[in-house]
This record gives C-alpha cells, sequence and structure tokens, in this order.
C-alpha cells in the first residue's frame, strides 16, 4: 500500500506540523507573549539541561521580560513571580523556613499573611510570633529565641500605616544571622528599596500598583544574595507556582507607567489627607507624608513618596453611622485592594481586634485608597459623606 501513500502528509499531520514554522517574529515595543506549557528542545542532549528553560511553568518571554524589568527597578539579582500577591510573600516564607525555625512578624501584617502564618506555618512545626509595629530592631530581636530565622516587615502597616525603620532592622538582623523579608506593596519597588536597604527579600502585590487596574492578581519576591535567587526559584519549583504569559505582559504594560501614576495618587492622597486633618468630624489622618506623623522622620528619610493608600479616625460615631458616611460616597467604591485608577473607601471591621497589639484609636478607622480622579471632586464627595454625621448627631 505504501505506493498509494500520498507524497504530501495528510491534512491532521499538516495541521500540526505546517511547512512555515511560524517563529519569525517581529520587533514591538512590548515583550513577545508565549503561550506554551512544551518548550520544544533544539537537540537531544538539551532535554535535561537544566540550565536552560525546558518547560512553561518556568515562565518565558513576557514572565522573563518582567522579571528582569523588577529586577532592574529594585537592584536584585533574580526572583520570581506568583499568581498573587499573598502567594508571594507565603511562597517566598516558604522558601527560607523549615520546620523547627521561629519567624516574628509585624503585628499590622496584611490579614491573610497573618492567617497563613498562624494556621499553615505553624501546621508545619514553624514558631510564629509577632512584634509591634514601632519595635526597634533590639527589641524585636529581643523577642526571639535561638531558632529565629525570619524576620517580616510590612511597612506602612496595613490599615494604621506605621512606618518600620527597615534600615535598622535588616542590619541587626543580619548581625545576627537572621533574613529579613518585606512586602513593600506600598512602595512598589518604586517609592522604597528593600534591598537597597539591607532587606534580604523583597516581595510586593504587583496586583496594586504596577498592574494598576484593578483587574490583575500577580506577586513577585525578588533577591540579591544567589542562595536566596536559588531558593526562591526552587520554592516555585516545589510548589508549582505558573503565571500566564498574557498577565506578565498587563503588568508590564503597567510598569512602563508606574512612576506618573505613582506620583499622581501619592500627590493627591497627600493632599486629601492634609484636607482631612481640617474637617471636624476627623480625629487624626494615619499618613507618614503628615509632618505631625510619628512615622514622618523615618519616611521621609527612606522613602522617595508616598503612595495613594492611607487611613483617617473618626470622632467617635456608631458604626451605622459609619456606614452611612461610606454609603454616601459616590467616587468612592467601596472595595477591597488598592493600586488601581479608581478611588475606594473601606471601614476597619473587625481587622484591628485581629491584632496581638491593637492600636487604641478613639473613634472608627477608614481606610481610602486615592486614584486618578480630580482631587477636588474627591475631596466634595468625602465632605458630601462626612455631612452625614450632622444628621446622625441630631
Ligand atoms: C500589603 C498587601 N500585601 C499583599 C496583598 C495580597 O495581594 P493579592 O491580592 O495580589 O494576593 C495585599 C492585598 O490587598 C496587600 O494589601
Amino acid at each position: 500500500m505504501a505506493e498509494d501513500r500520498p507524497s504530501r502528509p495528510a491534512d491532521a499531520t499538516r495541521l500540526i506540523h505546517p511547512k512555515g514554522k511560524g517563529d519569525a517574529v517581529c520587533r514591538t515595543v512590548g515583550p513577545v507573549i508565549q503561550r506554551g506549557s512544551t518548550v520544544l528542545m533544539p537537540r537531544a542532549a538539551d532535554l535535561y539541561d537544566h540550565s536552560q528553560v525546558t518547560y512553561g511553568r518556568q515562565g518565558l518571554s513576557a514572565q522573563g521580560a518582567l522579571v528582569e524589568a523588577l529586577c532592574e527597578l529594585e537592584g536584585a539579582r533574580g526572583g520570581e513571580l506568583y499568581p498573587s500577591g499573598l502567594s508571594a510573600v507565603t511562597a517566598a516564607m516558604l522558601a527560607v523556613l523549615k520546620a523547627g525555625d521561629e519567624v516574628l512578624v509585624v503585628d499590622t501584617i496584611y490579614a491573610p499573611t497573618r492567617r497563613f502564618c498562624d494556621r499553615m506555618l505553624a501546621r508545619y512545626g514553624v514558631k510564629v510570633g509577632y512584634y509591634p509595629p514601632r519595635a526597634s530592631a533590639e527589641d524585636i530581636l529581643a523577642l526571639g529565641g535561638p531558632n529565629l530565622k525570619l524576620i517580616v516587615l510590612e511597612s506602612p502597616g496595613s490599615l494604621t500605616f506605621e512606618t518600620q525603620d527597615a534600615p535598622a532592622i535588616a542590619r541587626a538582623a543580619k548581625a545576627r544571622g537572621v533574613l529579613t523579608l518585606m512586602d513593600n506593596t506600598w512602595g512598589a519597588g518604586l517609592l522604597f528599596k528593600p534591598l537597597a536597604h539591607g532587606i534580604d527579600l523583597s516581595v510586593q502585590a504587583l496586583t496594586k500598583y504596577v498592574c494598576g487596574t484593578s483587574d490583575v492578581f500577580m506577586g513577585a519576591a525578588l533577591a540579591s544574595d544567589p542562595k536566596l535567587v536559588r531558593a526562591l526559584a526552587d520554592g516555585v519549583m516545589h510548589l508549582g507556582w505558573a503565571v500566564a504569559p498574557d498577565e506578565a505582559y498587563q503588568a508590564m504594560r503597567g510598569l512602563r507607567t508606574l512612576p506618573v501614576r505613582l506620583a499622581r495618587h501619592g500627590d493627591s492622597a497627600l493632599a486629601i489627607a492634609h484636607w482631612l486633618t481640617q474637617q471636624p468630624e476627623v480625629l487624626e489622618v494615619l499618613h507618614p507624608g503628615l509632618p505631625e506623623s510619628p512615622d514622618h522622620a523615618v519616611w521621609a528619610r527612606d522613602y522617595a513618596g508616598a503612595c495613594g493608600l492611607f487611613s483617617f479616625i473618626l470622632k467617635p460615631v456608631p458604626e451605622a453611622a459609619v456606614n452611612a458616611f461610606l454609603d454616601r460616597l459616590t467616587l468612592f467604591g467601596l472595595g477591597f485592594s488598592w493600586g488601581g485608577f479608581e478611588s475606594l473607601a473601606i471601614s476597619s471591621g473587625d481587622q484591628l481586634q485581629q491584632r496581638q497589639y491593637p492600636p487604641k484609636f478613639a473613634g472608627p478607622l477608614i481606610r481610602l485608597h486615592i486614584g486618578l480622579e480630580d482631587v477636588d471632586d474627591l475631596k466634595a464627595d468625602l465632605r458630601n459623606g462626612l455631612d452625614v454625621f450632622d444628621r446622625h448627631d441630631r
């Protein structure tokens, strides 16, 4: 029958192996989006060459371009991408911790990170402790036992915006052979550069300012020490995290405009923070960029600016009045997350009560994310919302 066989391969074969390879690539401004699980190796000898990318989960062109750009931004030697900011924090911790180790975590940590520490790390035999956000480096180290392996920072703190003296903590930890990891989502790799200040592992939720559009989840962890770069890579390989090329492309797109967006977020937020200090319904504004903030000196020394996220404390009012205020806002969406182009507001719910050292505020806390809208329009919206308290007082 062989002589009946057409010289051309059959349709089914030609659909999979067309003549043109389709790999001629023109140069575009953005990175090439390569979608692939299988990576075709040029020769059999390359199949087990572990210095090469042999499988798509390791990341292809778009993911590689993003990691390179983030390393450039933060002065890192290498790093990894993760499918969310939370997975970046948890995977970076898992990459360096083992059973029997102790980790000390800032008490103001993002609540889901705390949940991971309490419910998973502890279950795997890691001792977890918390320290107050304004604790000195010496006080933090004094809390740790002989197996202290890692100090976790998040600065400024979620919801309450205490700014840690990261360089001092990094120095003291290093002198004792303890690693440091910082969730630097607020600083976005631009306003604060953890690795340049001696922190070992710099983590951020790219979901926020890097992506900037509230529609992509991603995280990154970066390091300078080759051993830690290796540990992050091994961790990702063992846990099996992967980031889609289209999403890496989106994050790359956001990264290009990060400096201009962040400057606008920061200027608008500081203007609104100042304005809020003058509103009669407001007791206190929690923003390290305000000269009266107890964190101002550290922030002014270490940060190149502020982002759009801060909180304020209302004069004591019942919870129903807080909700009435939030419900009255029209430009501020009511939603978690931040870093996108839109303004958002939340109340603190029961988050502060979950802390080991809960802050004592005389009234309810509101967190704002200031988006890219016009500042005067945002002030008018807030003023209209604050007017609700007159009616509640009567
Ligand atoms: C400080 C901080 N870190 C990490 C995360 C987690 O990021 P993701 O939502 O991408 O998991 C958040 C999310 O709100 C956050 O606020």
